[in-house]
């Protein structure tokens, strides 16, 4: 390594480069999509036009977002290749292997990525971004033996996907929560996930194959696949009663709590916040929620025992509430990661739009501390 070479395990703190797509202030616990707060888009906008916004870097006028939307609901279908691999998985794959499978064959007939092309990139991203969400309500069909369901395009593209999912068109309500759900995840700026795009397309690899690769990475526990494992953990905890016991014995045993802690926020995630909110409207009408109990007690209890602890900066995260919402939507909870990627998939392709205009091949550099000058040993000298 050189001098000039900082080393942080994890690239914690690192800055990789510059970016106005997104901003996580982790100190304040506030996430802005290219200035404009979570909480304003999450009231006002929609996902196909936080799409926009994340793609193009400006609010689109009312034709644009037309043309935008037409665009997205003329791109859903799948094409054969895709069809055949979804039904040809083995039903005991995990959807985000199989997805991940599926994204990559969508690009079998994507020409090599010109980068001065942005307009044709951007096309190629809504294709994506269509058909990712029919890809996750096709496996997810799939895998519960269910028929396929065609997309229709009269249907936004939160109705649609619930649409695809159950057959059946969704309550205005469900639509629109999980349309709020879809712009929460959109975009985070250098997570994991989107940090595997950029790098991946920084190598002009195609842009199927850089969001391919981002939900390889999406899908481990301490990412995205962490809204599944927090159901996990509810169920496995199995009563309210039970719960602020499992706490203390999770802490105690340094057990991960899944849905808790972050890299960059020191405090509440603005995103868990909002899920909260429409969890708990949901919850009200229903009156009384099981899993819903679980967590608060969970959520309460770590809050509490973390703040005796110099360990007082780890707070719920974006994943702590969604999958317990989801549930009540009447969704499996081993498709909550696919769903995750079905909004960040939006925030993946605007990073690598953004990063081609300017684009640098990732190769950190690495501290070797292996042997130096060691020598070969011929296999009858060996022990
Ligand atoms: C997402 O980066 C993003 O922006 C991601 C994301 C996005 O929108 O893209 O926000 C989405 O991935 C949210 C995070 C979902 N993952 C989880 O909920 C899994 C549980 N969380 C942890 O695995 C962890 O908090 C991470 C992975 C989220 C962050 O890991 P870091 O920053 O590397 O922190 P760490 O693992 O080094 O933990 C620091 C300390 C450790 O204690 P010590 O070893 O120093 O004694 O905090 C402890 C950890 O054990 N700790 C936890 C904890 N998370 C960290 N202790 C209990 N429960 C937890 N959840």
């Amino acid at each position: 390594m050189s001098d000039s070479s900082v080393f942080s395990k994890g690239l914690a703190g690192i800055v990789a480069d510059a970016t106005s797509i997104s901003q996580v202030q982790g100190e304040v616990g506030r996430l802005i999509y290219r200035g404009i707060s979570i909480e304003e888009l999450a009231n006002q906008s929609t996902f196909e036009e936080c799409s926009f916004f994340s793609l193009y870097g400006h609010l689109p006028s009312k034709s644009e977002l037309n043309q935008f939307t037409l665009e997205m609901k003329t791109q859903r279908n799948l094409p054969k290749q895709a069809l055949s691999i979804i039904e040809n998985a083995p039903r005991t794959a995990h959807p985000m292997a199989i997805l991940q499978a599926v994204v990559a064959s969508l690009g079998f007939d994507e020409g090599c990525v010109n980068l001065k092309n942005e307009q044709g990139n951007i096309h190629k991203a809504i294709q994506l971004i269509s058909k990712l969400a029919t890809a996750v309500a096709s496996i997810s069909r799939e895998r519960r033996g269910l028929a396929l369901i065609a997309p229709r395009p009269d249907l936004s593209h939160a109705e649609n996907f619930l649409y695809m999912m159950h057959g059946q068109i969704p309550s205005k309500e469900d639509s629109r929560m999980f349309d709020i759900a879809l712009i929460l995840h959109l975009d985070h700026d250098f997570n994991a996930s989107t940090f595997s795009a950029r790098v991946v397309a920084s190598t002009e690899a195609k842009l199927s194959l850089s969001i391919s690769a981002a939900i390889g990475a999406l899908s481990g526990p301490l990412h995205g696949g962490a809204n599944e494992k927090v159901l996990e953990m509810a169920d496995s905890i199995g009563e309210p009663e039970k719960a602020e016991q499992w706490v203390r014995n999770a802490l105690t045993s340094k057990t991960k709590v899944m849905g808790f802690g972050h890299r960059v926020y020191r405090t509440m995630d603005p995103r868990a916040k909002v899920l909260r909110g429409m969890l708990e409207s949901i919850v009200e009408q229903k009156g009384h929620d099981k899993t819903y109990e679980i967590l608060r007690i969970v959520h309460d209890t770590m809050i509490e025992e973390l703040s005796k602890t110099s360990k007082d900066y780890i707070w719920p995260n974006v994943d702590f509430w969604s999958g317990a919402m989801y549930r009540l939507m009447k969704i499996d909870s081993i498709d909550f990661t696919p769903i995750f990627a079905v909004a960040r998939v939006s925030g993946w392709c605007s990073h690598i739009i953004e990063m081609w205009r300017d684009n640098k091949i990732y190769r950190p550099a690495a501290q070797y501390v292996g042997p130096e000058d060691a020598s070969y040993i011929p296999m009858e000298k060996r022990s």
